[in-house]
């Protein structure tokens, strides 16, 4: 092959209780990268769109092409050239996984173009060196949906013990992104170390109730275990209106609401599309009721994560 175009999706990290934990895809928007095999060595960033010149057009900066020098180290293949370009569909600091597709886009895109050497859950370490570059943290809660598709529990980081749970057919989910802008790295610096005991437990408990009702499709318990008292009280703050437009969310239908990723989008679980479309038009108007614009997005839980839109010889 000697070019790959492919696409990784938008993520819903968190999920509520599940702070590092949990994540799932949805279907759109993504993140697309196209890479072409050159005859000199080494990666260069040919274009890079929908970014409004903010991301670094050097190779060794930029979380994309990081992940590929990773990856072709790991190969022995650093004599390797290609030229990249990185289209992005989500804005930048959204909390829908952005700098996560990107990178995963990216590793899948050349993991292709070199005859596909490993396999998916293989690639996700060099996804996540990604996220250390872009958040400086090199959590799975984004790359691991957008690689793999699906809702995705990480059990463990280290050793790093990821699998995807089976979620009801009739749960959607709504995204709303209020046209701010908060930084991962600022998000997680502002989070406690401590977490009290009887926080713990509460977590625990949603946490086990969560991945019990997603198995089960019991929507009643999914609903209560929907709840995050450790992340969200802190990081609610950044985010005007939230409990206006949670409460919103949950007046019209949806099982719960919380912080997507690391925010400000939020995001809602609702059973149905007249349900997860209603929970949006409320979330919407209460951001719009205080002057601030936002996008929606409406969908299943992606089951395939990233793909492959293109490949020529
Ligand atoms: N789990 C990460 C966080 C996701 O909340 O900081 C960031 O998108």
């Amino acid at each position: 092959m000697n070019y790959i175009k492919a696409f990784a999706p938008a993520t819903v990290a968190n999920v509520a209780c599940g702070f590092d934990i949990f994540g799932f895809a949805i279907e759109e928007p993504g993140d697309t990268v196209e890479i072409w095999r050159r005859d000199e060595p080494g990666i260069v960033i040919k274009e890079i769109t929908g970014d409004e010149g903010r991301l670094p057009r050097i190779a060794e900066k930029n979380a994309v092409t990081v992940v590929m020098i990773h990856l072709l180290k790991h190969l022995g293949m650093t004599d390797f050239g290609c030229e990249v370009a990185l289209h992005k569909n989500m804005p930048l600091g959204s909390g829908m996984g952005s700098s996560a597709a990107s990178a995963v886009a990216g590793v899948v895109a050349l993991n292709e173009l070199l005859g596909a050497p490993l396999s998916r859950q293989e690639l996700l370490p060099f996804a996540m060196e990604g996220e250390r570059i872009a958040s400086g943290s090199a959590h799975a809660d984004n790359v691991g949906p957008s690689l793999l598709g699906g809702f995705v529990v990480i059990r463990s980081y280290t050793p790093l013990d990821i699998f995807t749970i089976p979620v009801p057919t009739d749960l959607y989910c709504t995204l709303v992104h209020p046209d701010i802008e908060i930084n991962t790295k600022d998000a997680r610096y502002i989070l406690r170390d401590e977490v009290s005991l009887k926080n713990t437990i509460a977590q625990m408990g949603n946490v086990a109730g969560l991945v019990a009702g997603l198995m089960k499709a019991d929507y009643g318990l999914i609903s209560r275990s929907m709840v995050d008292v450790i992340i969200e009280p802190v990081r609610s703050i950044l985010i005007p209106e939230f409990k206006e437009v949670k409460r919103a969310a949950i007046e019209n239908g949806a099982l719960g609401c919380s912080i997507s990723g690391s925010g400000p989008s939020m995001f809602a679980l609702s059973q149905g599309m007249d349900n997860v479309r209603k929970a949006g038009i409320a979330m919407q108007d209460t951001f719009a009721r205080v002057g601030i614009e936002s996008s929606m997005h409406l969908s299943a839980i992606n089951q395939g994560g990233a793909t492959i839109l293109e490949k020529k010889g």
